[in-house]
């Protein structure tokens, strides 16, 4: 029976435990460093599977030591961006909690497959693989599979055809440097630029897509105005969590550490990979066109920035 711990029991922990347990995927422990709220969320859907009779139990706790032996750990604590909050404000905060739940994986659970999803994604990626020593194949960001999916649902409104028909890949880094690719984008195996053409439809609509998709988190905060998206994030970082316990081999865009694929090294930044019962089982390569490459370097530029920031305030800090 499979474990699943997910740090943090917030607005994503509590949807992605409801999607994990209805999901069968195994028994959910929610882990919050507010008193009472995992335990409190877990007796509420555990309450729930009387009705729609989950098979695995729901448990939540404040002790870090409850993700003990876990098969995965979802980490979903940290704060998100408040008005008035610079970035580097964001990045101290969520760094500090990083470092403690980093410490806590190495100590009760060193060979568990980890999810990072707490912002700003892909430096609190690199900063959760350093503290807690996990394996590079071990650990991954969710960002690519929620940005594709923001991606898809505008093309599908836009274009009127069915978002299941649609295939595409958001790469680079969570921000608003993320790099939609065009050149893999289809519609039933029809590249999209053939599509628009054949059916008279404007470039631009697709250019306004793609800022609307770099801009998708920040349009739901500016809407919800007290919190973040939470239902596209879970069940995106729920697909991460199937694929691994189902050995699936989903080829999905995840932030992952890299070695000098893409031309990158040391850095966590979203590339196609294929997720199975071993972790990240092969980093996946496509070819950019020139216009897609330099979109990327940029990506990783900023992605650059943010983890030299945090390397900077762990060496500050004796790490
Ligand atoms: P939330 O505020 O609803 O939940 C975060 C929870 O973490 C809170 O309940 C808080 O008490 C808890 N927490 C804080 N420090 C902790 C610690 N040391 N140990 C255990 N729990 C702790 O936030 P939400 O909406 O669930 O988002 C979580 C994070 O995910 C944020 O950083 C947000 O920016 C990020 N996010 C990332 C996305 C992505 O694509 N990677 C998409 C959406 C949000
Ligand atoms: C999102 O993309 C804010 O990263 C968060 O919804």
């Amino acid at each position: 029976m499979s474990k699943i711990s997910l740090i943090g029991a917030g607005n994503i922990g509590g949807e992605l435990a409801s999607l994990i347990a209805s999901k069968s995927l195994g028994d959910v422990v929610l882990v919050d460093v507010v008193d009472g709220l995992a335990k409190g969320k877990a007796l509420d859907l555990g309450q729930s599977g009387a009705v729609r009779n989950f098979i695995y139990s729901i448990s939540g706790g404040s002790s870090l030591s409850k993700i003990k032996n876990s098969d995965v750990i979802v980490v979903t604590a940290g704060i998100s961006r408040k008005p008035g909050m610079s970035r580097d404000d964001l990045i101290s905060t969520n760094l500090e909690i990083m470092k403690n739940i980093g410490q806590a994986i190495k100590i009760y659970s060193p060979n568990s497959f980890i999810v990072c999803v707490t912002n700003p994604l892909d430096a609190m990626a690199w900063v959760l693989k350093k503290i807690s020593g996990i394996k590079k194949n071990m650990i991954v960001g969710m960002a690519g599979i929620l940005d594709s999916a923001r991606f898809k649902f505008f093309l599908s409104k836009a274009l009127n055809v069915s978002q299941e028909d649609i295939q595409t890949m958001v790469l680079g880094g969570h921000g608003d440097t993320m790099v939609p690719l065009l050149n893999y984008t289809k519609i039933s195996g029809i590249p999209i630029l053939e599509y628009l053409k054949q059916n008279n439809v404007k470039r631009k609509i697709v250019d306004d897509i793609i800022e609307r998709t770099r801009n998708g988190g920040g349009e739901v905060v500016s809407l919800l105005k007290t919190g973040s998206a939470f239902y596209a994030p879970a069940i995106s970082a729920c697909e991460i969590v199937e694929s691994f316990l189902r050995n699936k081999k989903k080829l999905v865009p995840c932030s992952t550490y890299l070695t000098g694929e893409y031309g990158v090294k040391n850095l966590f930044v979203g590339v196609p990979v294929v997720i199975g019962n071993k972790g990240i089982e092969k980093v996946v390569k496509v070819e950019f066109s020139t216009e897609e490459k330099n979109q990327f370097k940029k990506s990783v530029k900023s992605v650059d920035i943010l983890t030299n920031l945090c390397q900077k305030l762990l060496i500050k800090s004796n790490f």
